[in-house]
């Protein structure tokens, strides 16, 4: 059970970190924040270190984040530690460690989750993960669920375009189910929506990310929650992961702070000169 009380926890910040996020605004922080952790092989490669030494320093990375998230009372934290691409493309000795790194993460770190009043979550296609990975998983999460402070989502196996064609498949059963035998299948599709799909995602449960955090400088998504993070704003940091810490973190909130969410609609742009559209189109 959780040993952190509702109190602020912001005094347990760093020096640093309390600095930057006196430069945030609290009523405007993001409620959920996904992470693309990328770039512990080229943080390995300019040390002339093997890439798992890389995966071991962003394990550490891991818990800094996920500490500063709870201080700040993030309820949200996401973070992409496994694709499904990972597990096909890369060799399986790096995929075997990385199981056995994310093993060894759960156990040593439980007792700090539960510190710091954090819960642990899954999303992806746990089922096709090894054995003994899935057990320690469901062991870290039932040590956890009771928290009630930051949910830590840990995307295992992840892919998104995977997640939405089995969400469409599982929202037009359903749909099909409770209207069987009444519509034709142009009617059943036509009744499928937005919302159908959204509630048939691993996700149904949380709100979409306000804020995408990519380290190592790449422009990508890499089939990272592709539906969900339809108005998220983009933060793209040229570190390495594992040299990603809670400041770095903070740095990211106080960007997507500079940034107006417009969710599709009009920006603030200043008053213009009044011309009607047909003049416009008359050229
Ligand atoms: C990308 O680095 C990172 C990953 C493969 C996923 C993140 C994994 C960790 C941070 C390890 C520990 C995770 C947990 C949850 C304990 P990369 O190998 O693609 O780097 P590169 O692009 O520089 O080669």
């Amino acid at each position: 059970m959780s040993t952190v009380t509702a109190l602020s926890r912001i005094n347990e910040l760093s020096k640093d970190e309390l600095a930057m996020y006196r430069q945030l605004d609290p009523e405007q922080l993001p409620k959920h924040v996904a992470i693309i952790m990328d770039g512990n092989g080229r943080w390995a490669g300019q040390r002339r270190l093997q890439r798992f030494l890389g995966h071991q320093q962003g394990a550490e990375s891991v818990q800094y984040v996920v500490e500063t998230a709870s201080r700040i009372d993030l309820p949200w934290l996401t973070l992409y530690a496994f694709s499904l691409e990972n597990n096909l493309r890369r060799p399986e000795t790096e995929v075997s460690f990385l199981m056995r790194l994310l093993r060894t993460y759960l156990v040593n770190n439980v007792k700090r989750m539960n510190e710091n009043n954090v819960r642990i979550a899954y999303i992806g296609r746990i089922k096709d993960l090894p054995q003994e990975v899935q057990e320690t998983m469901q062991w870290a999460a039932e040590q956890t669920a009771r928290n009630t402070g930051t949910t830590l989502t840990l995307a295992l196996n992840y892919g998104a375009r995977v997640e939405i064609v089995d969400a469409v498949r599982d929202a037009l059963s359903k749909i099909a189910a409770e209207w069987s035998g009444q519509l034709s299948l142009e009617e059943l599709l036509g009744k499928l929506s937005e919302q159908h799909i959204s509630k048939a995602l691993y996700t149904a449960h949380m709100p979409d990310p306000d804020l995408v955090i990519r380290t190592s400088g790449e422009m990508r998504i890499s089939n990272f929650l592709l539906w969900q993070i339809a108005y998220s704003e983009i933060y793209v940091t040229e570190r390495f992961w594992p040299d990603f810490r809670g400041l770095h973190f903070l740095e990211a909130i106080r960007e997507y702070q500079c940034r107006e969410r417009r969710f599709g609609g009009l920006g603030n742009t200043p008053k213009a000169k009044a011309v009607e559209p047909e003049q416009i189109l008359a050229h």
